[in-house]
């Protein structure tokens, strides 16, 4: 099941994500996720008490940018990221967006593969954006029309 991330999840949902190696957000940039920003949302996916994984983007005056998605090591390759992914498209399409973006490390071929097949397209590319390796980041983006 999916369910807003509470804060009581932070610690599972930070495990999960330094795990992964999703993302460099901190236990204190989870609290301003859930506390301060209110254009972020975070959903947990959740099956007997534990947490799967997450996804976090905000949605700012009809626009949606992913920020965080990450499925625990176990859990992977049984298609709970897609589940996660489909659920951030209703919310934009609810919230009338245009489209969805989204930046992803150029190594990362597993994610881009994952927001092909959600028909994101690669449209831009920011040189040596990520400051711990200075890998490029690459920008995409999914249409929804706003309808
Ligand atoms: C990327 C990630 C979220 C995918 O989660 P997942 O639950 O394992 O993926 P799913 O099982 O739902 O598979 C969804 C799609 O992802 C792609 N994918 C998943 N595993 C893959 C692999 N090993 N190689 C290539 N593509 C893969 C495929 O397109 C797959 O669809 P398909 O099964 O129809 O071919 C997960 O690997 C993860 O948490 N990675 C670390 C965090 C991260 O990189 N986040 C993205 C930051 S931008």
């Amino acid at each position: 099941m999916i369910r807003a991330m509470e804060i009581a999840d932070v610690e599972a949902v930070l495990c999960i994500d330094q795990e992964c190696k999703a993302s460099n957000w901190n236990k204190q940039h989870f609290h301003y996720e859930l506390e301060e920003n209110a254009f972020s949302q975070l959903y947990v996916l959740e099956e007997d008490n534990e947490i799967l994984g997450f996804i976090g983007f905000w949605i700012t005056f009809e626009q949606c940018q992913l920020t965080n998605i990450a499925i625990a090591k176990k859990w992977q390759g049984k298609g709970y990221s897609k589940i996660l992914m489909k659920h951030m498209i209703q919310k934009a399409q609810e919230a009338h967006c245009e489209h969805i973006s989204l930046e992803v490390r150029k190594s990362n071929h597993r994610a881009q593969q994952l927001y092909r097949s959600f028909a994101f397209i690669e449209v831009n590319k920011r040189e040596r954006y990520y400051t711990d390796n200075y890998e490029d980041a690459i920008i995409m983006v999914k249409g929804l029309g706003g309808e």
